[in-house]
């Protein structure tokens, strides 16, 4: 009933660990999936060590907090070793298949479909394009940080807000996860003539003469951009994305930069003086820009499709009159409890992600709002989280 899908990849059910939030080891990530959700998204890294703002780089404000971390990470060639260790298990055959050579990918046993996604950030395409062909191998999807507020160097925001270097950036991620696959796959062929020109042909089993049984991917890793509400048209900032082949979108990052001043002191509490807010406080801007994306994506669909039209059962989407973008949309922004989630949902969110809420919540958050988003559909007459994906689009 709670199964959805990203990218052609089936989820168990739509909720989703939030970049930064847990997401700087393997373990936290990992405890993490066995507390219900249903993928992770990493700690944004990059190609070097970074140690971001000195402390203190988090504070508390009505409805959420402020942060201002820096983006702070181990780099990419230290962070590889902690997405190995990420117990995925993304069992969609044929799209991204299992990785048989990977004994984490096994280690989840009959807990589901569990994804992880891997979050990056760099000042320029090269950089993003490198990142890609680093780490793809390793996770299900890789999710595009333009959008942090509080970045340092020409990171985050900085290109976030710049339509055309966002569509560059999309654009040369996914030619690097492109040639990934490639390589990959061309790696595999080359192991397999070597095991037939070494005579062992006769021994091996059928599957591993197969060259798709060499590698952990049988297509290229989805690319999703995440975008900033930091701008005056965030649909303009998706499209751009849209047209540099982002396969999804991630709507919203942190919101702001904001400030909270100490009142004793006169300082400004963060060291770095300002930094992003998240948490139910900015709720209603996510759900906007959800809505806004979603509708302009599905605008063109939805004028070909002669508008949608209600069932005679019931007033839900009539499935075969429903629009539906190519492209995802994962929302994020404020979810404390299932009713933030159905908003998503209604709004044009195909799976969602966590992040603040932990925080007051621990990782219960997740079993409980499954449970509870189980019962609302269940009294609500929805059969599947897509009958309710752009629900509040119906008129
Ligand atoms: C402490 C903290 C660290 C964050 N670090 C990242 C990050 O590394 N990369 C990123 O894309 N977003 C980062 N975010 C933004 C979240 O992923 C999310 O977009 C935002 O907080 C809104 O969701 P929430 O209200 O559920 O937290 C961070 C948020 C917080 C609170």
């Amino acid at each position: 009933m709670l199964e959805t899908e990203i990218c052609g990849i089936k989820l168990e059910n739509p909720l989703l660990l939030a970049a930064g939030v847990m997401g700087s080891t393997a373990s936290s990530m990992n405890w993490v999936l066995d507390s219900g959700a249903a993928g992770v998204v990493t700690k944004s890294f990059s190609t070097e060590p970074t140690h971001g703002y000195k402390n203190p780089t988090t504070v508390q404000v009505e409805g959420g907090i402020i942060n201002a971390i820096g983006l702070s990470s181990p780099g990419v060639s230290n962070f590889k070793e902690e997405l190995k260790l990420i117990n995925r298990n993304n069992r969609n055959n044929g799209i991204n298949g299992i990785n048989s050579n990977n004994a984490n990918n096994r280690n989840n046993g009959n807990k589901g479909n569990k994804i992880a996604i891997a979050s990056i950030y760099g000042s320029n395409p090269e950089v993003f394009a490198y990142l890609v062909s680093q780490v793809s191998e390793f996770v299900d999807i890789i999710e595009l940080n333009v959008s942090c507020p509080h970045a340092m160097g020409g990171c985050g925001a900085a290109i976030g807000q710049d339509p055309n270097l966002v569509q560059e950036v999309v654009k040369a991620s996914k030619k690097a996860s492109e040639e990934a696959l490639e390589e990959a796959l061309e790696n595999a062929s080359k192991e397999v003539s070597e095991e037939v020109s070494n005579e062992l042909s006769r021994d091996v089993s059928k599957n591993s003469s197969n060259p798709i049984s060499k590698t952990s991917k049988t297509s290229n890793t989805p690319i999703i951009a995440k975008l900033t509400p930091n701008v005056t048209d965030i649909v303009e900032i998706a499209i751009s994305a849209e047209k540099g082949g982002a396969d999804g979108l991630t709507l919203i990052n942190s919101l702001g930069p904001g400030m909270k001043i100490d009142i004793k002191t006169g300082n400004p509490i963060l060291s770095n003086k300002f930094g992003g807010m998240s948490g139910p406080a900015i709720k209603p801007i996510a759900i906007r820009c959800v809505f806004d994306v979603f509708n302009a994506l599905n605008k063109s669909k939805r004028n070909n499709s002669n508008k949608l039209t209600k069932s005679n059962k019931s007033n839900k989407l009539n499935k075969s009159n429903k629009y539906r973008s190519n492209i995802p949309i994962i929302g994020v922004g404020g979810i404390a409890n299932y009713k933030d989630v159905v908003e998503f949902l209604y709004a044009g969110a195909n799976a969602v992600q966590i992040g603040t809420s932990i925080m007051y919540e621990g990782v219960e958050i997740f079993s409980k709002i499954a449970t509870d988003l189980a019962i609302f559909m269940k009294n609500n007459n929805f059969e599947s989280i897509d009958e309710m994906v752009g629900y509040s689009h119906k008129d």
